[in-house]
């Protein structure tokens, strides 16, 4: 009995311990093949210190879980790298952080990263991504920081990537600096847990809906600048009572700026400047709210 015992706590052992490398062998397996995609290294990064004969975790840029050994964070940000993204990251199962901002990475973002059902912080903010938005972005249930500046995503703001409970962990939007264009999705205003958005510089038209801060107590940034947004400036967006920054510079907003604005105690930086001309307003009346 005792021999049967120790025999099925050994095998345990042994299938957990293959487990354990067949898994290893996956994460290293998925960088040699992100590697393997890469068509410029200019520092020689990752061909001299991903090295086959090192565990992954050593690695340059790679961090791993103490206790399964598996890759939990990729931050190869500023590292002059170009080429595309092999959709084997995908297989990065473990993976919370992500970023690879700043370089040069082109193409579309492989679906196959939607796998990635760990993640809460991706970033590939300034590189030149293409293609519309990933609509499965929305999928992703731990996701809590999502950064796609600075690329050349086009199309809409795909509306159901907010159409989903799961993205209620996202806090941080930024979408600026692409080639978007449509309008904003009025869902967007309904991600109660979001504090940052950003997606100025685009070409985003049409009017901000009037219920815009109904459902977002939790928004301290909130930069909508150089679209060819139009319409009011909502009334009711003092309901954004922890805005610390509104830029709405350099679109088409006309009519009168509410002066509600001046309700907004945590206001530090306003920018309504480059609109098509509001009236009658009596800015000074704002500071007696
Ligand atoms: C790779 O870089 C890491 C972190 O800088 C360093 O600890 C490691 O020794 C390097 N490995 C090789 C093979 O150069
Ligand atoms: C990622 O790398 C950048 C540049 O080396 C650094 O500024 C940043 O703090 C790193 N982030 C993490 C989470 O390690
Ligand atoms: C990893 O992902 C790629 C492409 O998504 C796939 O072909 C491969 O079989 C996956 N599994 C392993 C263990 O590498
Ligand atoms: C945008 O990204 C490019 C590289 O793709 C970089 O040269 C430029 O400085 C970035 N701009 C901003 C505002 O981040
Ligand atoms: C949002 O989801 C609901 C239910 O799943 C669906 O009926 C609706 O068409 C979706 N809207 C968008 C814009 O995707
Ligand atoms: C807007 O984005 C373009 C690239 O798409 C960039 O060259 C320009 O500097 C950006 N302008 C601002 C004001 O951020
Ligand atoms: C926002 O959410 C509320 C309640 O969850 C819902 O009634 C409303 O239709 C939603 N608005 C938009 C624009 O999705
Ligand atoms: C700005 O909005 C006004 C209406 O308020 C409209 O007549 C005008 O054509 C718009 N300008 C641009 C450049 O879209
Ligand atoms: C602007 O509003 C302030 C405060 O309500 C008031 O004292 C001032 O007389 C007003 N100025 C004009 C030009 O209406």
């Amino acid at each position: 009995m005792e021999s049967l015992t120790f025999s099925i706590a050994l095998l345990i052992l042994l299938l957990n311990s293959f487990a354990f490398s067949l898994n290893s062998y996956t994460d290293k397996n998925a960088l040699i093949s992100f590697k393997n995609s890469i068509t410029s290294d200019a520092n020689a990064i990752l061909s001299t210190n991903w090295s086959q004969n090192t565990p992954v975790c050593n690695w340059i840029g790679v961090s791993c879980g103490l206790k399964h050994g598996r890759v939990t964070a990729l931050n190869l940000s500023r590292y002059d790298l170009a080429g595309t993204v092999a959709p084997h990251l995908g297989n990065l199962t473990f993976l919370r952080y992500l970023d690879i901002s700043s370089n040069n990475f082109v193409g579309m973002c492989p679906f196959e990263l939607s796998k990635l059902r760990r993640l809460k912080v991706m970033n590939l903010g300034a590189n030149s991504f293409t293609g519309e938005i990933p609509t499965w972005l929305g999928s992703l249930p731990q996701l809590e920081e999502l950064y796609l500046s600075n690329n050349s995503f086009l199309g809409k703001i795909p509306s159901s990537l907010f159409n989903n409970s799961k993205l209620q962990t996202l806090q941080i939007l930024y979408l600026h600096s692409n080639i978007l264009s449509g309008s904003i999705p009025h869902v967007i205003f309904n991600v109660s847990s979001l504090r940052k958005i950003g997606i100025g510089n685009n070409s985003l038209s049409g009017r901000l809906p009037i219920d815009m801060c109904n459902n977002m107590p939790n928004i301290k940034f909130l930069s909508l600048s150089w679209n060819h947004l139009e319409g009011q400036i909502p009334s009711n967006i003092w309901k954004c009572t922890h805005l610390e920054k509104l830029s709405l510079s350099h679109n088409n907003f006309s009519g009168s700026i509410p002066r509600e604005i001046g309700r907004l105690s945590m206001l530090t930086e306003l920018y309504l400047g480059y609109n098509g001309g509001f009236q009658g307003t009596n800015i000074s009346s704002f500071f007696y709210m």
